[in-house]
């Protein structure tokens, strides 16, 4: 019989302690155990929800953490993933707990690096990513900065975690976080919303929903592998289902007689400048 090779887990003694276990934060964390980069005693969670506690411990068998001073006097890696609007708060509490072997990772939009420093210590290590929701399936994007406090091995835990959960890039001009929270952080809802479009149109064209449902599934899953998988520029692709007079040209013209690029980058200059608000709102220092 052939014994199957143990993978070690990679920081087997890195203490991590989340703050916020929403969406984003349990996502990184579960794919984290996943794939082996740590195990669940090594994690600790915080969030203002008991519901949310619960399923950490529960469901996850990470330990809970009685308040922000337990967090951080049992993580070195912390993980913030509250919304924008209780970054204020979180950062409050974190005031003066924050020392010189913690790591700050924030997933939360808008709040600069210097931000965080201002609050919690112009020594203070931090990295903010941008990831997106395919996380959860280990197809995510993200983007990262990291203060000139951190060392390369902490650019390199980020990327471990990161990579280990889709695909990772450094930006060395933190103001770009702005433009990538359209493109990639905001991003799936708008290809959710391309796909909710098509299926009610396939509908009013006669198509049975599930049907209708399917078929634009597989259409973004066979579109999207033949633009990652096929070395030919976009433009190629879209040639090579356009023929002279046909269907694709009489669907393609109606997009660009309704102005679908100019439509397109409105959205995301719109989104952009969103990002850029956002990253304009003062934290609070008290
Ligand atoms: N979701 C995305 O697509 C996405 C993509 C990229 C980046 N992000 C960013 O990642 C961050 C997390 O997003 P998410 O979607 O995971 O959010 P989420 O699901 O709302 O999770 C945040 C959790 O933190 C809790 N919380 C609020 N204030 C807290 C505090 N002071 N201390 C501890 N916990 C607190 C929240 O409770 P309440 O529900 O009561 O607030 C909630 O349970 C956000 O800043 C978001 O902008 C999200």
């Amino acid at each position: 019989m052939r014994k199957t090779k143990k993978i070690p887990i990679a920081f087997p003694k890195l203490k991590i302690g989340i703050i916020g276990f929403g969406n984003i934060a349990s996502g990184l964390a579960g794919g984290m155990v996943k794939k082996k980069l740590a195990l669940p005693s090594q994690f600790m969670v915080y969030d203002i929800h008991h519901v949310r506690n619960d399923i950490a411990k529960n469901k996850f068998k990470f330990r809970v953490a009685k308040n922000y001073k337990d967090l951080c006097q049992n993580s070195e890696l912390i993980l913030l993933a509250v919304k924008p609007q209780n970054t204020s708060e979180c950062l409050r509490r974190l005031k003066g707990l924050i020392k010189q072997h913690h790591l700050i990772i924030s997933t939360i939009t808008g709040v600069r690096t210097k931000d965080y420093q201002r609050v919690l210590g112009s020594k203070t290590r931090v990295i903010r990513t941008m990831p997106n929701t395919p996380v959860l399936i280990a197809l995510g994007a993200t983007v990262y900065f990291a203060n000139k406090n951190c060392s390369d091995h902490d650019k390199h835990i980020c990327e471990r975690i990161f990579k280990s959960l889709g695909i990772i890039f450094e930006t060395k001009k933190e103001i770009m976080l702005n433009a990538v929270t359209a493109i990639s952080g905001s991003g799936p809802a708008f290809v959710y919303t391309y796909a909710h479009s098509v299926i009610e149109s396939a509908v009013k064209l006669g198509l049975p929903r599930p049907l209708a449902t399917e078929l634009v599934y597989q259409t973004l899953i066979g579109a999207t592998r033949m633009m990652s998988q096929m070395p030919i520029p976009v433009e190629d692709l879209i040639k090579q289902v356009t023929s002279k007079k046909g269907t694709t040209l009489a669907g393609l013209r109606v997009l660009h007689r309704k102005n679908f690029a100019k439509v397109i980058h409105s959205c995301m200059s719109a989104a952009t400048r969103r990002a850029k608000q956002l990253s304009k709102v003062p934290v609070n220092n008290h």
